[in-house]
């Protein structure tokens, strides 16, 4: 600690003109393993700017070179020839210079939808003397471990280069790595005389790993993982590692957590062996886990093993920091704080055992469950010492724990954006709390080490993650107003900026992107999605809100003005791809409101006992989702037979494995379980999956309604669609296509035609 504090001392001289003092925090300084160079830096313009090759840029690293520095920084000057110098701590502290040169020289940026480095011009911008920039925490933290399953499942190598790249240029240095961890746990169960059978029952199935490694269910549905997609996905998770390593990110890598088949047995016949909590309404074989206490002596053996043989399989590399969630959405079997304590301890000592240079990283997500009081999580926390443990604050801009708990008393933590549950796709944010909070939080807390985003799935909001991602690298609170005209700026390009679209997004920054009402529910989830039914869809609160946070008129208005926007016929935002992913993503929700109040007057006409008025309203909600499809098939990131295709790619073509991949695939987003145990928590507002599966079934609805309703005989009938949905193949019936389907425009001033009279009528729109 002598020697952090000396690193302080030298730093505080340079940030003694930041408006936010940097406290001393708990630094690390792990060996990253592989040599760092430049070369990685340009291998990424090659990748993403092919027009700017070595010629246009000078990288150079600077500086004494930690890896990964307490706080990267970086500088952009001009060069001779008309280059562009930039140095860094690091080759993250240099991908962000570069970042930063992008978006505020250049005007361009990059999301997950699209990006618009085509557009750089091939003489870059020149810099007015020397631009600096540095991180105001160490560590900039990135994924959810469910993110894992919700988004990446079925990613190949390409599209995570895609996002590592992204992910270089936008300064994160620590990022989960979880991908191909059956394999180690495989070979580590194989270890102890386990046989495939045994292994295979525990494991789970591609699309739902995720809650395997939490301990929350075990083995996979209808049949156990394949063995090639646990080789495959770790030959894939090597390229990875590679990648990260080279960029000098720092992977937060598995470690075990004490879930076990139930073979153990055969290695440890005296083993004291638990049951993890009953998860979710799974059925007993896939849910309450065998468990190892960790204080049991059995724990600290696997762990052992785990961490050898997972670092053999490195080549001799390990990260040094884990992951471990004892008790993620379980409850512990006794909260006797002794019991608590020794838990974390026994924990602790595994790893250290394991690697002494082991720390160990946990999800805070647990203490949100009321039963963690902060008497609880003193107890747990207590068992390990603090510069050995980094928290993940994981909701930070909805509900802090950080701050009623002392800041974890003492243990160091990330604080991070989550904002998205089960990649969902309402239209939500709370902009001007991400644009202070975290600034707020590292200048009262002397434990922060790092700022982070941990959505459970990818892909909406982008504005709301690319604010969260300038925030390790703001020494102020940032003024929305003005960032959000510069976002727009970036995203389509200052010149195709008019005042109507300038109007628009300040009209969605006050609304929708600025949440009030303080629902704490994060993205907001459209009632369609979820099983029809006569009560409890609207208006709901708290986790999986569907409670509105602005007035849908807001979002109309706003609607108009990307219209007029682009109205004239030669606009060429209409042809600009991320226009056209921000307009079809509006129209989605303007719909989606519209849906919810259709929806209020089929259930007050039905009860009013008026059936006529109810067919007319029904017909209404079930066309409604025709045009929605419609608008949706326009654009290639609103399809479900793009994740189809992706999960079907690994089988390689061999039908058996196409098919269970597709059923994977399927059920995850929408029964979420064999038996419907989670539906419809990872509901996507996809072209195909409205049409396929929310459609006919709110046809079923209505059909039963405008009838005599018999609850029973709804129930069967809409269990056995839902069931049969889940093993049908894509395209085999007409209209499932694997492409974008017609012109956004044209989809959207054709449906307008439609549905303008109608948002008049039940808005009172004059
Ligand atoms: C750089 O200097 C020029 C000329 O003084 C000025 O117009 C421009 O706004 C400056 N750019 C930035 C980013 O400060
Ligand atoms: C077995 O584990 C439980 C906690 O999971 C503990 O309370 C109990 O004392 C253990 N029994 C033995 C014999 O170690
Ligand atoms: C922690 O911060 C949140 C968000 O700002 C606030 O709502 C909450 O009241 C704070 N809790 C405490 C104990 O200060
Ligand atoms: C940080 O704390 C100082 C002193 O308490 C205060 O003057 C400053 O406004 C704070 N900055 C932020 C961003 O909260
Ligand atoms: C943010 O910027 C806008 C536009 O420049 C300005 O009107 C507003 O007062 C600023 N807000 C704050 C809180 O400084
Ligand atoms: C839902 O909330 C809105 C806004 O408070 C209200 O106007 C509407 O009547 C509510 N709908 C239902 C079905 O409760
Ligand atoms: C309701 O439907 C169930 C199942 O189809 C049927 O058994 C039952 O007789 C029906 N009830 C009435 C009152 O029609």
């Amino acid at each position: 600690m002598v020697f952090l504090q000396i690193a302080f001392l030298l730093l505080s001289t340079v940030t003694t003109l930041w408006a936010v003092p940097i406290r001393q925090q708990n630094a690390y300084n792990l060996p990253n393993g592989l040599p760092i160079s430049v070369d990685i830096v340009h291998d990424l313009v090659k990748r993403r700017l092919p027009q700017h090759t070595h010629s246009s840029f000078i990288f150079e690293l600077a500086g004494p070179q930690i890896v990964p520095a307490l706080h990267d920084t970086y500088t952009i000057s001009n060069a001779h020839d008309e280059k562009i110098l930039i140095r860094g701590s690091s080759p993250i502290a240099i991908t962000s210079g570069l970042n930063h040169y992008l978006k505020y020289y250049c005007k361009v940026d990059s999301y997950w939808s699209s990006n618009r480095f085509a557009e750089i011009p091939i003489t870059l911008p020149r810099v007015n003397g020397t631009v600096s920039g540095g991180s105001n925490v160490q560590w900039r933290y990135y994924l959810n471990v469910v993110t894992f399953s919700y988004s990446t499942a079925w990613w190949n190598f390409e599209r995570w280069e895609q996002e590592i790249d992204w992910m270089a240029l936008n300064g994160i240095n620590m990022p989960l790595a979880f991908v191909g961890q059956e394999y180690v746990a495989q070979k580590v169960f194989k270890s102890f005389g386990l046989n495939d059978i045994d292994i295979s029952t525990f494991l789970g199935g591609p699309a739902f790993l995720a809650w395997q490694r939490l301990g929350n269910i075990q083995g996979s549905w209808p049949v156990p993982c394949p063995q090639f997609w646990i080789d495959a996905q770790w030959v894939l998770q090597r390229r990875i590692i590679h990648r990260l390593r080279s960029f000098g990110m720092t992977p937060v890598l598995p470690a075990f957590a004490g879930f076990v088949p139930e073979a153990i047995t055969k290695a440890f016949p005296n083993a004291n062996l638990t049951h993890a909590a009953h998860w979710a309404n799974f059925p007993p074989q896939f849910t309450s886990v065998t468990a190892i206490y960790p204080l049991d002596p059995e724990f600290l053996i696997i762990q052992r093993r785990y961490l050898h043989v997972q670092r053999l399989l490195y080549g001799g590399w390990t990260s040094h920091i884990y992951n471990v969630d004892l008790y993620n959405e379980l409850k512990p079997a006794s909260f006797d704080p002794e019991y608590l304590k020794s838990s974390t301890h026994g924990v602790w000592k595994s790893l250290k055992a394991g690697d002494s240079k082991a720390i160990w990283m946990m999800q805070g997500w647990l203490f949100h469950a009321s039963y963690w009081t902060n008497e609880r999580i003193a107890a747990l926390l207590a068992g390990a010492p603090d510069e050995d443990v980094i928290v993940l604050d994981l909701y930070s801009e909805e509900k802090p724990v950080w701050n009623r708990t002392d800041s974890y008393y003492g243990k160091p933590f990330i604080w991070n954006m989550l904002h998205d549950f089960g990649g969902n796709q309402g239209l939500y944010a709370k902009l001007q709390v991400i644009a202070k909070d975290p600034l707020v939080a590292l200048n009262s807390s002397n434990s922060m080490v790092g700022m982070g985003i941990t959505m459970e799935g990818l892909n909406t909001n982008e504005i709301a993650y690319a604010l969260m991602l300038e925030m390790p690298w703001r020494h102020r609170p940032v003024n929305t107003t003005e960032w959000v005209q510069a976002f727009i700026g970036r995203r389509y390009g200052t010149e195709r900026v008019n005042n109507k679209l300038a109007a628009a997004w300040e009209l969605l920054r006050r609304t929708v992107y600025e949440n009030k009402g303080g629902t704490n529910g994060g993205v907001v989830k459209s009632i369609y999605e979820l099983r029809p039914a006569l009560q409890g869809l609207v208006n709901r609160t708290g986790k999986h809100s569907t409670a509105l946070t602005y007035d849908a008129r807001d979002l109309i208005d706003a609607w108009h003005l990307f219209l007029a926007a682009a109205a004239s016929p030669t606009s060429t935002l209409r042809t600009l791809d991320s226009f056209r992913y921000d307009f079809v993503d509006l129209t989605r929700q303007v719909l989606t409101n519209l849906f919810v109040v259709l929806y209020g007057h089929l259930i007050l006409a039905s009860r009013s006992g008026l059936p006529d008025h109810a067919r007319k309203w029904g017909d209404l909600v079930v066309d409604l989702l025709a045009s929605m499809d419609e608008v949706l098939a326009t654009d290639k990131h609103f399809l479900l037979g793009t994740w189809i295709a992706d999960a079907r790619k690994w089988a390689n073509g061999d039908p058996e494995l196409e098919k269970f991949l597709e059923y994977q695939a399927r059920n995850q987003i929408t029964l979420w379980g064999p038996d419907g145990e989670i539906s419809d928590y990872a509901s996507k507002q996809w072209s195909g999956l409205v049409s396929t599966y929310y459609q006919p079934r709110w046809r079923i609805f209505v059909n039963h309604l405008v009838t005599e309703w018999n609850h029973t005989a709804y129930l069967e009938e809409v269990t056995q669609f839902e069931y049969r949905w889940q093993t049908q193949t894509w395209g085999e019936r007409e209209g499932e296509v694997w492409e974008v389907v017609g012109d956004t425009w044209e989809v959207v001033q054709k449906i307008g035609e439609k549905w303008e009279p109608v948002l008049k009528e039940v808005y009172d729109i004059k």
